[in-house]
């Protein structure tokens, strides 16, 4: 296959996940190429991903996903290990995900940064009207209703 057509499916594949996990920022923004981490099997195919959003001020860890059929086999500590950004953070409310950013030596915080902030709030703003004209409104209550459990997560 092409690196077009790779990109192709790695793209659908992403979607596909991205559309059943309501944690996650919509399909839409599913994006393949750079800043981008793929976790492959034997055959090529991805079973994991993570996404790198420079955020002016550090990078953001965004579309942190293994495919379903392969979590629970620590595959998570192995993408957190191909990150090679400074400084870097990531909001989660997943315990799995919170225990692995431990261990890879993330450490929690209240606040990213001022300059992170600003671009968050003007993203996150972005995402939900968006979510509204998209009418993705099951993403967005639940999203809205967990707000409080996210943590901030940070590596400088
Ligand atoms: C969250 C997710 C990425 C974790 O990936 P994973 O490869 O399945 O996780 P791992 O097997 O590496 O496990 C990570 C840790 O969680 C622990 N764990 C597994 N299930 C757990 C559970 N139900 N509760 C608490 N910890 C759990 C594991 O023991 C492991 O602990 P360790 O750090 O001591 O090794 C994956 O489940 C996923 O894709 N979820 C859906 C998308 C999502 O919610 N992403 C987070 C976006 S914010």
């Amino acid at each position: 296959m092409s690196d077009e057509e790779d990109a192709h499916v790695d793209l659908l594949w992403l979607k596909s996940i991205m559309k059943n996990e309501l944690d996650l920022r919509p399909p839409f923004l599913a994006r393949v190429g750079k800043n981008c981490i793929f976790i492959r099997n034997e055959k090529g195919k991805p079973i994991g991903h993570l996404l790198l959003s420079n955020r002016w001020a550090g990078y953001e860890i965004n579309s942190f996903v293994i495919d379903e059929e392969h979590r629970g086999k620590g595959l998570s500590h192995e993408l957190l290990k191909r990150i090679e950004h400074y400084p870097v953070f990531c909001y989660t409310r997943d315990l799995r995900l919170q225990s692995a950013l431990k261990k890879a030596g993330y450490i929690e915080a209240k606040f990213p940064g001022l300059i992170a902030t600003l671009n968050l709030i003007l993203t996150r703003l972005g995402i939900t009207l968006w979510m509204i004209l998209s009418l993705d409104f099951k993403r967005l209550f639940h999203q809205i209703k967990n707000v409080t459990n996210y943590k901030l997560y940070k590596r400088s």
